[in-house]
């Protein structure tokens, strides 16, 4: 799968921009606030219909106009395709595959299989456990289209079972015959999540493993480990048992969106002894391997956005990754650095061909 052609209009700080791309390694470099990582966002944008990071889709219209297009031109094998995202400027959002607007998004999901990894993303090692469930979650919807209509059911159902509970404290009497339709309505996509979850973690831990390997030059040992309360009992069991203590929190304090990711290095906690760089492998770690897993899965590689490579890593594990990520893996990948010579010196002892693109205000 190869992008030849990107074109944005009113996207971000771009008005108008038109990208060719000729090689399958495409290093993007200029200077800080260029709008380098809004280009990989774009990107993201076609792959998965949103941005990358977080924002509403009108925070990403240049700013005092309104509405913007991305379209990607490219091919997977020898089969062209174009793909537009359009946000108008009443602020509907559309999206087309080969001039075909799509009446649900979550059909394009997956097809352009993307991985990113950016420099905020570390919070995947050192954050909350929301940050590690959105890890998986967005791995497995890309290749499993049922898992994402049953994560949606289950966040409403989440929502109306906790607006529920706080009734009770409202109100006194609790409607125990409401609250057991809601967790029978609860149980049935917690399990099936938590079946995908548990079945994704045999194939994506070992993966973990052996990419932190290849980054860290075998120095260290990672152990990964899914946690979820499902482990130990049935959801409804879950539910019935955390009766009480739900009515006094006055929300869900039990269920799959309590599931996390362990991590553990050399036998300790590995958010506590780690280095910032030992955080930084494992982050990329936790990024091929879901390359891996969707390659595995899609039998073509995902588009790789690499965003301000360089920090925080050695030489040898630069030298690690970089090498994995532009000679070994096979599909394309897009980098960005601020130094434009620092970035062709390290691709250049790799000898792979890559297309230098410099950005300037
Ligand atoms: N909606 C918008 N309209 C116009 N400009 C915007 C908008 N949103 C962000 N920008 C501008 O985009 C620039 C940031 O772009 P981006 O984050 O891609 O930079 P970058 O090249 O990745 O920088 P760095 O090297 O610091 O990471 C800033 O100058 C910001 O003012
Ligand atoms: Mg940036």
């Amino acid at each position: 799968m190869i992008l030849q052609e990107l074109t944005l209009y009113q996207f971000r700080n771009y008005d108008h921009l038109r990208l060719q791309f000729n090689e399958r390694v495409v290093g993007l470099c200029g200077p800080n606030g260029v709008g380098k990582t809004n280009l990989l966002d774009a990107i993201h944008y076609l792959c998965l219909t949103k941005t990358y990071f977080g924002r509403s889709d009108a925070g990403n219209v240049k700013f005092g106009l309104q509405g913007f297009r991305i379209e990607g031109n490219g091919r997977v094998g020898s089969s062209p395709f174009q793909v537009v995202c359009i946000l108008r400027e009443n602020g509907k959002k559309e999206m087309q595959l080969n001039h075909e607007p799509y009446t649900r998004f979550s059909e394009h999901i997956g097809r352009f299989p993307v991985v990113v990894v950016a420099p905020d993303d570390v919070v995947l090692v050192t954050g909350g456990s929301e940050e590690r469930r959105t890890l998986l979650d967005t791995i497995i919807s890309q290749f499993d289209q049922g898992y994402l209509q049953q994560l949606i059911a289950y966040n409403r159902i989440l929502l109306q079972r906790n607006s529920l509970l706080r009734q009770f404290a409202d109100i006194g009497g609790p409607d125990l015959s409401l609250l057991q339709v809601i967790d029978e309505q609860l149980s049935s996509p917690a399990q099936h999540i938590y079946e995908k979850r548990k079945r994704f973690v045999e194939t994506y831990i070992p993966e973990v493993q052996q990419m932190y390997q290849m980054i860290s030059g075998s120095k260290e040992n990672i152990q990964l480990r899914y946690d979820s309360p499902l482990h130990f009992k049935t959801m409804p069991d879950l539910l019935r048992d955390s009766f009480d203590k739900d009515r006094y929190a006055q929300r869900t304090t039990t269920g799959i969106h309590r599931d996390d990711l362990d991590f553990v290095l050399d036998t300790l906690p590995f958010r506590q002894v780690a280095s910032q760089g030992q955080r930084k492998s494992l982050l990329f770690a936790l990024k091929l391997a879901e390359f891996q897993v969707l390659k595995n899965h899609k039998g073509f590689s995902p588009f790789l956005l690499l965003d301000d490579v360089f920090e925080k890593l050695d030489a040898e594990r630069m030298n690690n990754l970089l090498h994995w990520a532009c000679v070994s893996n096979q599909g394309q990948v897009f980098l960005t650095d601020t130094h434009q010579e620092r970035l062709k010196e390290a691709l250049a002892s790799l000898s792979v061909t890559v297309q230098l693109i410099p950005l300037s205000e």
